[in-house]
């Protein structure tokens, strides 16, 4: 299972992407405002420079037309860029019609643009151009998830710990979308979204999502453990006698 951050905090990125782990950003416009960010543009693009993952990127609007404009729009700021749209009627609609034609990621205004070697890798492969990849969102029922997919969703991100919170199974949902997926033979990657603690992230791993996002916090909590603090205490403080003996 790939892990994400679920993130516009650039230090928190920087951070899961010097361990290695990171395969991928989610945004949502809470996560914006919490950063401050003023500039989606540059910031998402800058989030492209530190990791160089796929990017969610989430429309501000209920309107399938605003919804497709603003998903085309944020397709040209990096290849790197996932267009994240909300799961209600007109989301699908503008799902449709977002991967119906391809975009060119223009990267026009990155403050790397010159010499950026994530930019020349996406030309030598040729996939600059392409149909913009869509992460539908705010899953709470394995109907809309059947139907995000269906419109053209490569990505589905049923909210697990929300689920959980009004009391239902949030990692029962990954499971039943993960079982549709396999008895239909069917394309789709399950992002399980909302995590809430570490046992939420072997339970999604073990009921089929292919990939986990999570609040950084969480990240922290996956590694940590108290046994590892005390023998690496124990290590540590036996290496220090043997030099003094
Ligand atoms: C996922 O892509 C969402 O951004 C995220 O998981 C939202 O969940 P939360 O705000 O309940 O944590």
């Amino acid at each position: 299972m790939e892990l994400y951050l679920d993130t516009a905090q650039l230090d928190e990125v920087r951070a899961a992407h010097r361990w290695g782990v990171l395969r991928g950003v989610t945004t949502n416009p809470s996560h914006m405002a919490k950063a401050g960010v003023r500039d989606m543009r540059a910031h998402i693009q800058e989030i492209c420079w530190i990791a160089d993952v796929p990017t969610s990127t989430e429309v501000v609007t209920t309107d399938a037309d605003e919804m497709v404009h603003q998903g085309r729009e944020f397709a040209t700021w990096s290849p790197n860029v996932v267009v994240k749209i909300p799961t209600i009627p007109a989301g699908l609609e503008a799902i449709a019609q977002i991967t119906r034609e391809p975009v060119t990621a223009t990267c026009s205004g990155c403050a790397h643009f010159t010499d950026c070697p994530i930019r020349a890798r996406h030309i030598a492969q040729g996939t600059m151009t392409r149909r913009p990849e869509v992460n539908a969102t705010l899953i709470f029922a394995t109907n809309q998830a059947i139907l995000a997919l269906a419109a053209g969703a490569t990505y589905v991100s049923p909210f697990v710990g929300r689920l959980d919170a009004i009391g239902e199974d949030g990692v029962q949902l990954v499971a039943d979308i993960a079982e549709v997926l396999q008895v239909q033979a069917e394309e789709g990657r399950i992002i399980a979204a909302a995590l809430r603690h570490p046992m939420h992230v072997t339970q999604v791993a073990k009921a089929g999502a292919h990939i986990a996002t999570m609040a950084y916090p969480l990240l922290l909590q996956m590694v940590e453990h108290p046994l590892t603090e005390k023998g690496l205490a124990d290590f540590m403080a036996d290496y220090e006698r043997s030099k003094q003996a």
